[in-house]
């Protein structure tokens, strides 16, 4: 299976302000057939909190910071996004949610399947037994 992991992006610092770009398949492992962001979350929401069987998402926090918590059935690790050049690489079949977003932060998602209801794992334990 594959593993998350934080990818940096390329970035050009400017005295114009900075750019930071993704390409499809280069920087990220997958062809992008989506993306969404989530924006003006409440302090102390919590996002996500379900499983995709098939989607693999790259997660860049643009701007502010939140947190990504990935549970592959085993064990839990937390990743702290806070720069809008680095993201976080979500293979599919992890039961990931995100919390702590900060005052104004904006979380830009990759997706590599286009949106499908039936590919979410909402109940954690069918995620768990799935695991095994
Ligand atoms: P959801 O995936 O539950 O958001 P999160 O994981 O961040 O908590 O999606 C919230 C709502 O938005 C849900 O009703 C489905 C809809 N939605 C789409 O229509 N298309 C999309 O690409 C996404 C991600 C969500």
């Amino acid at each position: 299976m594959k593993r998350p992991e934080i990818i940096e992006l390329p970035k050009f610092l400017d005295k114009r302000g900075n750019l930071s770009f993704i390409e499809e398949n280069s920087h990220i492992p997958f062809t992008i057939a989506r993306s969404y962001w989530i924006y003006d979350v409440p302090g102390g929401e919590i996002r996500g909190g379900h499983a995709y069987r098939e989607n693999e998402e790259f997660i860049v926090a643009l701007s502010g910071s939140f947190d990504v918590l990935l549970d592959d059935g085993k064990g839990q690790k937390c990743f702290h996004l806070n720069r809008s050049y680095y993201g976080l690489y979500v293979p599919k079949g992890l039961w990931r949610s995100m919390e702590n977003f900060s005052t104004n932060s904006l979380a830009l998602v990759l997706a590599s399947t286009s949106y499908d209801p039936n590919d979410y794992i909402y109940n954690y334990n069918e995620f768990k037994s799935s695991t095994k």
